[in-house]
């Protein structure tokens, strides 16, 4: 499935690079989307490694599943990679993952097709799910949802300041006429926030905060952390990308939490020392951003930041 919508890969020699590829190595690609990173990473591996893709996202399932019928070390699977856990067991690979990739949130082509419902410059029904197969479209949710529940998802995921006026704007708009398409809830957003800010769109907070509800993304994302710590063996990279600072926050927090482990936590005279309060990540490197070069080629890349961390044990 070629949607003609193309992704550019952000921070793509950084990552792989980051990922420390052994030869023979099993790796996972959580974020597979147009396959950038996976390409790079098959590329560093010899024929003995393999690597394992997921995506929630058809038209991506659709790119890995051409790209695993000519290169039979790829694997792509159309889960959540909250749910990597049970995949890999039944893989055999828990404890063997040399290493795991994110690349968080969504993809250029899921931003730029206006038939998935993201955009609210280009008018499309008003979908927003990476797996349109699976759970309830942002039209359903706006129906049904009550205003404080709207002003949550737009104040706690978009950091929206005017959540409250803009969730009232929301339902009592929907007493008339129910949200169908995503430019006809972008412009009752964009008159219900007072205060526009210079070069962007009104309405871009409050779609952020709803598609981070309708995708779960941040409940996916701690899941997600929690198994590929125990899929990882011992010496193996987990490289986080992520795109903004309720993703990154989380990030931060639980690669800090996994390499100070929680040994401050012990009174002090106990004798010995408890292995599950030992540090379990070591933090590699400090943060990394976009180059200047790769800013100016794709502007996208101007939220990324990357954390690296290595399984101790
Ligand atoms: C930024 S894109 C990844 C781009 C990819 N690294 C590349 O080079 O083409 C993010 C992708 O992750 C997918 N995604 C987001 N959350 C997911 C989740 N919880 N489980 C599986 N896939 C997810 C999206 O559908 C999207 O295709």
């Amino acid at each position: 499935m070629n949607s003609g919508f193309s992704h550019i890969t952000v921070l793509l020699e950084e990552a792989v690079d980051a990922l420390s590829v052994r030869a023979d190595g099993c790796y996972l690609d959580g974020t597979f989307g147009r396959g950038g990173h996976s390409r790079l990473i098959l590329g560093r591996l010899g024929p003995e490694g393999g690597l394992l893709g997921f995506d929630k996202d058809p038209q991506a399932i659709a790119t890995g599943q051409a790209l695993a019928a000519e290169d039979g070390r790829f694997v792509i699977v159309q889960r959540s990679f909250a749910e990597l856990a049970d995949e890999l067991a039944a893989r055999g690979l828990i404890g063997k993952v040399g290493g795991a990739l994110f690349d968080l949130g969504v993809s250029s082509p899921q931003l730029d097709d206006p038939e998935r419902g993201f955009s609210f410059l280009n008018d499309g029904p008003l979908d927003m799910r990476m797996d349109p197969t699976r759970g309830v479209s942002a039209a359903e949710w706006l129906a049904s949802a009550t205003a404080e529940e709207i002003a949550r998802v737009f104040k706690e995921y978009g950091e929206e300041r005017f959540a409250r006026r803009m969730a009232q704007a929301v339902v009592q708009r929907r007493q008339e006429r129910p949200f169908e398409r995503t430019a006809d809830l972008a412009q009752v957003l964009a008159v219900a926030n007072p205060a526009w800010e210079k070069g962007k769109n009104p309405a871009t907070r409050a779609f952020q905060g709803l598609r981070i509800h309708i995708n779960n993304e941040l409940g996916d994302l701690e899941r997600g952390l929690e198994a590929v710590l125990e899929s990882l063996e011992v010496g193996g990279r987990l490289v986080v990308i992520s795109f903004h600072s309720l993703e990154d926050r989380i990030v931060k927090q639980f690669m800090r939490r996994q390499a100070k482990g929680e040994a401050d936590k012990l009174p002090r005279d106990l004798p010995i020392r408890l292995a599950a309060f030992e540090p379990r990540l070591r933090l590699i490197g400090k943060p990394q951003y976009a180059s200047e070069a790769e800013l100016k080629a794709n502007p996208r890349a101007r939220s990324a930041v990357m954390r690296v961390a290595e399984k101790l044990r």
